[in-house]
């Protein structure tokens, strides 16, 4: 077997982390690294000096590089990357959701143009097998439901206030002392990092490729103590919840924090693990469980798909649907804040209850998702309160 010689872009968390697999797996498999680009070449990193460049030229002009490796926090450049990489013919693996989720649509025609494989594992839900599992398992069934919780780092804050009792900003703080949150947290709390992956899954599970501005999404920048209090004291707890549902010939999607209950799935997820659960016609609901970030965890994702472009595998589902997806749909939701007025930002089809509770204001009802997406959630808490969703068909309101 010839030699993989790799070319990696980005040495930060997930970088090294593939550094050490495949400084581990070396004795197994015939794949060694030629150069590594990064931003900073002052940094000391565990890479030897001579491999690593500040130059992208290095790698793009080095005839001995048979892959590259994309993993570095700026999707705008990880694109350049990517496109280089596909129009030179060289196959390239990225971990990137935010890239792959924008520049969806233009890497397609690319791969189509150019026929050069590109795997990206590691950038749905770090080291849970979900595209290889739609993939091998579901290409001939007939998929109703993907949902999950998709981000590690809020699901931790939300457990660490619901065990502990401990302010959003404290339990915040704390995810990135332990390293899941960022120094900008933004993407994770206000629910960006979920949907960038709902958006790939729009895609490989049926076949869809929707605008990234068009999939609502909101997250826990707002969630207050007495949120998850209130909830507690009823027997429930918070979890962002992403999902993607059909009905007939129709798909929606949200992310969204739900209440659950303890007979739910989701409640019983706790800290910084993701779920991913598949509910299809021929093998009805099917779950996987586990670590949906982290340097090894997503390294070794990354490392499936460097194997996965020697053995010669590529994605086969495209976007090619006679499904057309729709906001036109119908949530039962509760909203809260600290400001009254606030609450009128959100338009709903039906409102059930508005009441006070510790200084904080709350309504209850029910709302499309359309005009969900264009409120304004800045200082608005918005959670569902069920697990419903209605599609809408004629004067029929249908419940899945
Ligand atoms: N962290 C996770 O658990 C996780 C999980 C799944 C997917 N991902 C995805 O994996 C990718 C990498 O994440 P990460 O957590 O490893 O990021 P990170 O720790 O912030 O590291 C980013 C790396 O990219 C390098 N870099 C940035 N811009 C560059 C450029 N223009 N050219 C060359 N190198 C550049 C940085 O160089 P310097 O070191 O010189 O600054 C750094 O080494 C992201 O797309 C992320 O969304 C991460």
């Amino acid at each position: 077997m010839k030699t993989i010689k790799i070319g990696q872009f980005g040495f930060g968390c997930v970088g090294e982390g593939l550094f050490d697999i495949v400084t581990d797996q070396k004795k197994n498999l015939p794949i060694a690294y030629q150069k590594i680009c990064i931003r900073d070449i002052n940094k000391s990193r565990k890479a030897p000096l001579e491999i690593l460049t500040d130059n992208p030229k290095d790698l793009f002009e080095d005839v001995e590089i048979n892959l590259i490796v994309e993993l570095i926090n700026d999707a705008d450049h990880a694109f350049k990357i990517v496109s280089t990489a596909i129009r030179k013919g060289i196959p390239v693996v990225s971990a990137n959701k935010k890239m792959i989720a924008i520049y969806y649509g233009e890497i397609q025609k690319l791969i189509a143009e150019y026929k050069t494989p590109f795997l990206y594992e590691g950038a749905v839900c770090g080291a849970i097998p979900i595209l290889q599992t739609l993939e091998n398992y579901y290409q001939f069934d007939k998929i109703s439901k993907v949902e999950g919780i998709f981000n590690g780092t809020t699901n931790y804050i939300l457990t660490k206030q619901f065990e502990e009792k401990i302010p959003f900003n404290l339990a915040l703080k704390d995810a990135q002392a332990k390293g899941f949150a960022e120094v900008d947290p933004t993407s994770d709390i206000d629910g960006l990092d979920p949907k960038y992956k709902l958006k790939i899954l729009l895609a490989h599970s049926f076949g869809l490729d929707v605008p990234v501005d068009q999939i609502f999404a909101t997250g826990i920048r707002n969630i207050s103590q007495n949120d998850i209090s209130y909830a507690k004291n009823k027997g429930l707890k918070y979890r962002l919840i992403s999902k993607i549902i059909k009905h007939e010939n129709q798909v929606c999607a949200l992310v969204c924090p739900i209440l659950v209950k303890e007979s739910d799935l989701a409640y019983k997820i706790d800290h910084e693990n993701n779920y991913v659960s598949i509910t299809a016609e021929y093998t009805g609901k099917q779950l996987l469980y586990g670590k949906g970030a982290g340097s090894h965890p997503t390294g070794i994702a990354v490392f499936s798909d460097i194997t996965g472009v020697i053995n010669g595998l590529s994605y086969t589902k495209s976007i090619d649907s006679n499904l057309s997806f729709t906001n036109e749909v119908f949530i039962e939701i509760l909203i809260s804040a600290q400001n009254l007025k606030l609450l009128d930002n959100v338009k709903f089809n039906e409102a059930y209850q508005v009441y006070e509770s510790q200084g904080y204001f709350y309504k209850t009802g029910k709302v499309s998702i359309n005009s969900l997406l264009s409120t304004v959630t800045d200082d608005l808490f918005i959670g569902l309160i069920n697990n419903k969703v209605e599609f809408e068909k004629g004067e029929e309101l249908l419940l899945v």
